[in-house]
């Protein structure tokens, strides 16, 4: 037992039951009562969780991982025995000008191995918003959560599939009673979903990646346009209300700034955990914790939101939940981002959480309260929740990805100029201590500027950089 956790009257114990494995991107349970996982890098195993044995039953070649690309998604058919089907999706190079595609691929289930590879279904792929995920409904069809590959026309075009939610058939063609003659499209304007859940009334959940603002938890419906790139989150801004208002948009159920990296989720609709009963059980990434969003007895409010295991295992890629009412949650702290202290050596790491006992309570009992959080408003505090991501704690960033702030002329030099970066964002290419960058970081203008002022005041003081602080005004006079 690693750690336990104590919730108003039962107990769980979280035990590691697989690591030593590289990002343990899709974990599902499946009928045959093991644990299947896919790993980035392209393999697929199954996972006999009672005595840890881990069989590597695919291994695919021609997979291609960088950064949030290579072997994703993953669902099995809900009955194994009837139709031994597993489908995965992953990205990999085609044709003289090694293009990058994202395909659908379905396998056959025999023996210890998957054989008779079948590709249903191949969309555009990028070095990063690949998505993606896939579950099955009620109804035996196969949904498939897709990202938008960075191209910012393709969420809202309805003849594009990337951005989507697609629905299939399992031999890969398109159901009869699809929402759209002859389209596999159910829903659009997303931009980068890293969660997808059906609950057994049938009802569609997805965890989806905001820029800089908002990350989301959404309720699909057919014909249903999401918002995105012009929306981001709620309806908030004048600019979102005003589309709102011409134009059909879905809100999301709830939504996060600063943002947390939503990504896999499952429906808990066992009765093993009882506080936990009809809530959407979600991982997340920058987070680096277990939530648990309890909702209304219809699935469509959440009346409460829990935080678990914040930081003790680094960043959560995924979970699963097994017919028994365990809980199984996958690390990602062998990606291309990982946090401060992680990869361990253990890592990358399956863990389980489980029911250890009920307490009885006597009457009148009154649970501890947990520590409320501290109000972020220093410097500091801002950094990590909105730069860190990306720049790292220590203000190193990642080699030819995101470019250091220590000792950068561009946050040493010129305020006005750091200024107008975190306000307005940046893009094309830039020289940071002598190494090119050419990527995007999305604008922060929605912080207030003392909540700027603070952070630039911050990067320019930390790290050795030594340089004067920047007011509120000066903040003011570069918006
Ligand atoms: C999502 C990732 C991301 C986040 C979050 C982010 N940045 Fe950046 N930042 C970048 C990228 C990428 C570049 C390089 C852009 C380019 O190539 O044009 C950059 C460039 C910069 C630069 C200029 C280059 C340098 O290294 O000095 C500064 C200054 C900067 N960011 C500050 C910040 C601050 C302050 C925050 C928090 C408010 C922040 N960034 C949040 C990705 C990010």
């Amino acid at each position: 037992m690693e750690t336990t956790l104590e919730l108003d009257s039962t107990i769980l114990g979280v035990s590691v039951v697989a690591e030593g494995l590289n990002v343990p991107w899709d974990i599902v349970w499946g009928s045959d009562g093991h644990l299947w996982v896919t790993e980035q890098s392209g393999t697929v195993s199954r996972i006999n969780v009672t005595t840890g044995e881990k069989k590597v039953l695919l291994n695919i070649k021609e997979v291609w991982r960088k950064r949030t690309s290579g072997l994703l998604g993953m669902a099995l058919h809900p009955d194994l025995e009837q139709h031994p089907y597993v489908f995965v999706n992953y990205t990999t190079k085609v044709g003289p000008d090694s293009v990058i595609v994202s395909r659908l691929v379905r396998y056959t289930f025999q023996k210890d191995t998957l054989a008779n590879a079948k590709l249903l279904l191949q969309i555009d792929g990028g070095t990063s918003h690949n998505g993606s995920r896939m579950a099955f409904t009620p109804d035996g069809k196969l949904l498939w959560a897709t990202g938008d590959v960075q191209k910012k026309g393709y969420a809202q075009d309805s003849t594009v599939l990337n951005g989507k939610i697609l629905r299939l058939n399992i031999d890969g063609s398109i159901p009869k009673d699809n929402p759209i003659p002859n389209s596999y499209v159910v829903a659009w304007g997303f931009r980068n979903m890293q969660g997808l859940a059906v609950a057994p009334s049938g009802m569609v959940y997805t965890s989806e990646h905001g820029e800089a603002l908002e990350d989301e938890v959404n309720i699909i419906k057919p014909l249903q346009n999401y918002g995105w790139p012009e929306i981001e989150g709620r309806h908030d801004t004048p600019v979102e209300k005003a589309i709102a208002a011409r134009h059909q948009r879905t809100q999301p159920l709830r939504s996060w700034t600063p943002t947390i990296a939503p990504a896999g989720i499952d429906f808990y609709a066992s009765d093993s955990i009882p506080e936990w009963t009809n809530s959407i059980l979600l991982s997340t990434l920058k987070g680096k914790s277990l939530r648990v969003l309890t909702l209304s007895h219809d699935g469509t409010i959440v009346t409460s939101e829990e935080v678990h295991l914040e930081n003790q295992y680094g960043r959560l890629r995924d979970i699963c939940v097994s017919p028994t009412g365990d809980i199984y949650v996958s690390t990602s702290n062998r990606d291309w981002n990982p946090s401060p202290g992680f990869p361990v050596e253990r890592d990358d790491r399956i863990l389980r959480i489980g029911k250890i006992k009920t307490e009885k309570r006597p009457i009148g009992y009154v649970r501890k309260p947990k520590p409320q959080q501290q109000d972020a408003v220093s410097g500091s505090a801002l950094f990590t929740q909105h730069c860190a991501a990306c720049h790292k704690e220590d203000g190193q960033g990642v080699p030819g990805t995101f470019p250091p702030l220590q000792g950068a002329e561009q946050v040493t030099g010129d305020k006005n100029q750091l200024a107008k970066i975190i306000l307005k964002g940046l893009s094309g290419p830039i020289t940071v201590k002598g190494q090119r960058y050419d990527q995007a970081m999305p604008s922060f203008g929605f912080l207030t500027d003392a909540e700027i002022a603070s952070i630039a005041t911050y990067v320019r003081s930390s790290w050795g950089n030594g340089a004067s602080g920047i007011s509120e005004n000066e903040i003011k006079s570069n918006r």
